[in-house]
């Protein structure tokens, strides 16, 4: 769970499916840099775009069972910020972020 709720992003789309239980993910705000906390419980589907800073971490029920899904390979290398601040994928985010918010 340390590791979970260390602010960090991954080059890939992070999609998890909640086979049971519950728990919080933290989404930062594009801009405000503000906390977006969403609540998942059984059955959601989620889906991290990669370069999003985030982190997890569970309710008081203590418990998730969560399926990991990718596209290509299975990789989930968390990169701590401000480590990620740099990445190709990070400044890909904040580019298609950018555009869209227009
Ligand atoms: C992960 C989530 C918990 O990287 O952010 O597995
Ligand atoms: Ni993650």
């Amino acid at each position: 769970m340390e590791i979970f709720y260390r602010e960090h992003l991954h080059a890939d789309e992070e999609i998890r499916f909640i086979c049971e239980g519950s728990g919080y993910f933290d989404l930062r705000a594009v801009g405000s840099d503000q906390w977006i906390r969403i609540e998942v419980v059984k059955n959601d589907l989620l889906i991290v775009p990669g370069g999003t800073y985030h982190r997890f971490t569970l309710d008081t029920n203590e418990y998730i069972k969560a399926r990991r899904l990718f596209t290509e390979l299975p990789s989930w290398t968390p990169i701590n910020r401000p480590d990620g601040d740099t990445h190709p994928i990070r400044l890909q985010y904040l580019q298609d972020m950018s555009i869209k918010a227009q």
